[in-house]
């Protein structure tokens, strides 16, 4: 409940695999940064669903390059569960960004699930709607096969893809 005094600065997370960074990720970063106190962005260094296409490094390097322009925001890792994450920086609230309705479907259960473990809530931001239909995997996916993808990624970025695909075709 409101107490009627002034609203504390708020330490945030906004959890991802950033397999690679793109620019509604950035978008998301950006918003929420402007709104909350703090914002921690947290890399998992093991997704559940699939091994990821650049390393931790590459893509802690990739976000600290990134979001050097904003001064509230810190880029760091976790593994295991994200609940256990915020409770260990004593953070209040999960950010995620929600880009078509079907991702609504898996962050109600995932929010619900996270709130019920570590009492905290996650707030959601509705992506821009230049940005709604990107994601790290269909961005990764058209590169690879020669599409353009420079609007949907940082320029940085698509170094770094550039320079893992020169890998790849070597290998
Ligand atoms: O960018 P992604 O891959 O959509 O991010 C998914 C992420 C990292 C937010 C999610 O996989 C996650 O929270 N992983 C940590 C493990 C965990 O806490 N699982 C239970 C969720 S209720």
């Amino acid at each position: 409940m409101h107490n009627g005094s002034r609203p504390k600065v708020t330490r945030a997370i906004y959890p991802g695999s950033f397999d690679p960074l793109t620019n509604g990720h950035l978008d998301v970063i950006e918003r929420a940064a402007g709104a909350l106190g703090e914002l921690i962005v947290a890399i998992v260094v093991n997704p559940q669903k699939r091994d990821p296409m650049f390393t931790l490094t590459e893509r802690e390097s990739m976000l600290k390059e990134c979001v050097a322009h904003v001064p509230n925001v810190r880029v760091d890792h976790f593994r295991g569960l994200l609940a256990d994450y915020v409770k260990a920086q004593d953070a209040d609230v999960i950010v995620k960004g929600l880009r078509v309705v079907s991702d609504f479907e898996t962050e109600m259960s995932t929010a619900m699930m996270n709130r019920s473990l570590s009492n905290v809530d996650t707030l959601f931001l509705m992506s821009d709607s230049k940005y709604s239909f990107v994601s790290s995997s269909l961005v990764k996916e058209v590169f690879f096969l020669g599409g353009d993808v420079s609007h949907f990624v940082p320029h940085s970025v698509l170094d770094v893809m550039a320079t893992k695909r020169a890998a790849l075709k070597k290998s």
